[in-house]
Parts: C-alpha cells; structure tokens; sequence
C-alpha cells in the first residue's frame, strides 16, 4: 500500500518536473495551491533583506508578487539601517517583516551597519536556511547582508544589478558595495539592457542575467492615485511647484551647500515658484537646509513624506530636481523632466532618452539649467514627453518567474 503511494507520489513529481522543463506555467495548470503549498520539494524559500528606504520602496512590490505563488514561501528581514523612513515604506506596502535587526544609531558609521548586519543576520540565516536571498541596489545593508549569505554559501539574486559608474568614490561607497554584489550573485536582475550589458563586458554569465524592468515602476503603479489630496496642493493654480531632495553622501558639504543656494536664487527670481523640500533625516542634510532656508516664503521644508505622498507629489510637480537615485527613475515615469545634481550617474537611461539632465553641483549651473525650464516652453515639453526607459510595470513578475 506504502509502495503504490510512494509510486504515485514519484510519479507526479516527474509529471511536475517535466512541465516544469517544457514550460513553467504548464505545470501550475494541473497542481492546485494547496497541492504545492504541501509538497516542500517544490516550494523554494526566499529570504529577502532589505534595511533603508529606497530598498523598502523597491522590495515591497516584489514581496507582494511572491506572496502570490504558492511555490515560493518568503520571508522577510529589515535591518532597520533605516527606522522611522523604513516604517513609513512597510507601513504604505503594509508589509510586516519576519525579522527586524533593529541596528540604526544616530550618527551611524559604515563600520556600524557593517557589523551589526553581518552578526546579527548570521544566526537568522543559519536557521531559516533559505534557497536564495534577495538583496537590493547598492546600500551597506544590501552588501553586507550579500557578504553574509556568501560566507554561509546562500545563494543570492541581485534586485537592480548591473548599475555603474566605474568610479569607485563616486557614489562612494554604493559604488563598491554594487560591483562587490554582483561579483558573488547567482541571479542578476538587471532593471535595462544597459545595466545587462555591463555585467555582460565584466563577463558575468548571461545564463545569470535576467532584463527585468526597474520594480519602482511597478511600485508606482499602486502609489499615483488621482484622487489624491494634500494641503502643500491647495496652492493657486498658477503657482508652478517643484521637488527637490538631496539626501547622497557623497553630497555632503559644499555641495551640498551649492544646490540649496542654487535653490534660493531660483525662487528669489520667479514668484510663480513653489519649492517643496522634504528633507532626509540624515542630520547633516537637515542642518544645511534649514541653515539657507529658514524664514523664506515659497520652499517648505517638510518632514521626510511617505513614499505616497511622494510619488503624488512629483506627479503633480513642474519639475523635479535631486540628486537621489530612486528619483530618477520615477520622475521620467510621471513625464517629469528632472535636474540630477550630481557629477556622475548609474542611471544613464534617463539622460539618453531626453527626460533627466545631469546638471552636476554648482550652484551657476543648476540655476541656470533650471531657470531654462521655467522660461522655455518648448525645451520643457521636450524633456516632459520623453519615454520612460526604467520599465513597464511588470518588473516583480519577471523575477518570481526567474525564481520559480
Ligand atoms: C543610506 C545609503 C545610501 C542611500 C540612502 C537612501 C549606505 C552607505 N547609504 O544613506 O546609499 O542612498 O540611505 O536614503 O548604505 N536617520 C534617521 N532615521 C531614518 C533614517 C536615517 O534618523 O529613518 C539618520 C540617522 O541619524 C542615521 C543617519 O540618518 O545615522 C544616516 O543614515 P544612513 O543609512 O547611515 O545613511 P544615509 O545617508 O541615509
Ligand atoms: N521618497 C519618499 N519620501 C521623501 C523623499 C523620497 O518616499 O520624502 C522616495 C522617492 O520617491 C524614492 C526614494 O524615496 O522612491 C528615494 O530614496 P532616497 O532618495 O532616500 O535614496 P536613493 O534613491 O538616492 O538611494
């Protein structure tokens, strides 16, 4: 009787398996959720370690894509390098982590992140033994958590690998913390032919390499909502509003200082002009912000908005100006021409379509670059009209079918 059920039961593994071989969705015609939920040799668990904002808005979409497949049982880990940005970010997706590692402190160094991620992830790994992590992009959460899933021989799946800038102090030290991830992952998923083809010149496998689509495309599809309201848009009509956030590191300092100057001529200059700051909690960034801003009428420095209130708001912008890497990507998505500040990008897509303009840090450029989008028209509607070249919408689909 034993005999005949083990039979039965070897009998639609192969089936599966077969399926599986021929098509990946073939197989899921003929097994029920349940079927697989059951049967653990099928259902691959997928540990995914996230720990500061722009990972969060990132991950969140693909954990609620995997949470959907029955073959795949996530498990969820913050190292909360992050804390009140992070929560904002679980608290939109409405996701609660299975694990919190709880490590930011004011003034945290890179050393800080580093240890506390790497002990504190280690006796997690070691009892929850998942097929495969998931990492994203280029912070000391992601590079540290990589490092620790290769010591314990875990394989890991890069979330936009492939960025580059080959300038190791620039973004320092996403630059290194990136190309060090991608060197030790077995699934690489690339957000653009672009990124593809820098893993593929560095000689990554292709076999590894999966064009994905950028996944904060996907996230926007949840977050823009027409209905959506808020005091800073009760403003008249002819005021035009912009976005501006500053948060790198590498940004630090002078330069720092030069974009919020270049900020100040630009609403000193034009009275039609709204400049919404929300400010990183980073407390270097707060200090310099409100050093230059403080008692100017038109630019609100506010609090850091959650991830809903943002994407609203530079969908409802004129323009947006940053040197953040996430808001590259979703500005060229909600027809937003954007002003990088920075020297350098990892994300040349939006400068080659026409959307982004890599405007650098001084304070002559930046004013002088914005002020040609305010006076013209047609150089404006140019920017706003470009394609988005970050995705379509379906980039977490991509990766469960890549994990399946
Ligand atoms: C980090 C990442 C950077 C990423 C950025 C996104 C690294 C090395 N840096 O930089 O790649 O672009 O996040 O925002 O991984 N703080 C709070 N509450 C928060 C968040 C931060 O108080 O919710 C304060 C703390 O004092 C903390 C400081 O900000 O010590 C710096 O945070 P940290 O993550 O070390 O650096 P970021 O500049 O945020
Ligand atoms: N963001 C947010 N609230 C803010 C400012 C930014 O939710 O007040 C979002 C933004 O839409 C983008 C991400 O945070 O998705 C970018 O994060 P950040 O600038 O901190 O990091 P980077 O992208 O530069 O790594």
């Amino acid at each position: 009787m034993k005999t005949a059920q083990n039979v039965r039961e070897m009998s639609v593994q192969i089936f599966y398996l077969i399926c599986q071989l021929v098509k990946k969705d073939r197989a899921r015609i003929f097994f029920t959720d349940s079927y697989v939920k059951e049967r653990r040799w099928i259902v691959k668990k997928i540990f995914v370690i996230f720990g500061t904002r722009p990972e969060a808005i990132k991950m969140c979409p693909l954990v609620k894509e995997m949470r959907k497949h029955a073959e795949l049982e996530t498990v969820v880990c913050v190292t909360g390098q992050h804390r009140e940005m992070l929560k904002q970010v679980l608290e939109a997706f409405e996701i609660e982590p299975d694990y919190n590692l709880d490590i930011m402190k004011a003034g945290q160094t890179l050393f800080d992140i580093q240890t506390s991620v790497m002990e504190k992830i280690k006796p997690i790994l070691e009892a929850e033994k998942p097929n495969v992590a998931l990492v994203h992009g280029d912070t000391s959460t992601a590079y540290a958590a990589a490092q620790a899933c290769f010591y314990l021989g875990i394989p890991v799946g890069h979330v936009e690998a492939g960025l580059r800038t080959y300038n190791l102090q620039s973004p320092f030290p996403e630059e290194y913390n990136r190309q060090a991830i991608d060197i030790i992952s077995k699934y690489l998923f690339a957000p653009t032919e672009h990124a593809k083809e820098n893993l593929r010149k560095e000689g990554k496998n292709p076999e590894n390499i999966y064009v994905t689509g950028n996944t904060v495309i996907d996230a926007l599809r949840t977050t823009v909502r027409d209905d959506f309201q808020h005091p800073e848009h009760s403003q008249p009509a002819d005021i035009r509003m912009r976005l501006h956030t500053a948060p790198r590191t590498e940004n630090l300092g002078d330069a720092r200082t030069q974009m919020i100057r270049a900020i100040r001529r630009i609403v000193d200059r034009y009275e039609d002009v709204k400049v919404v700051y929300p400010i990183h909690m980073n407390p270097i960034v707060r200090k310099t912000a409100h050093a230059v801003f403080d008692g100017t009428d038109r630019v609100h420095l506010i609090g850091p908005l959650d991830v809903i209130e943002c994407h609203n708001f530079m969908a409802r912008s004129f323009l947006v100006m940053t040197d953040s890497g996430g808001i590259q990507e979703e500005a060229p998505s909600l027809g937003k021409p954007v002003l990088v500040m920075r020297d350098t990008t990892e994300r040349p897509e939006g400068v080659e379509a026409g959307t982004a303009k890599l405007v650098g840090t001084e304070e002559e450029t930046i004013f002088r670059e914005a002020c040609r989008l305010l006076d013209e028209e047609a150089y404006y509607q140019q920017m706003a009209q470009a394609v988005n070249p970050y995705g379509d919408g379906h980039a977490c689909r991509r990766i469960v079918d890549a994990l399946i």
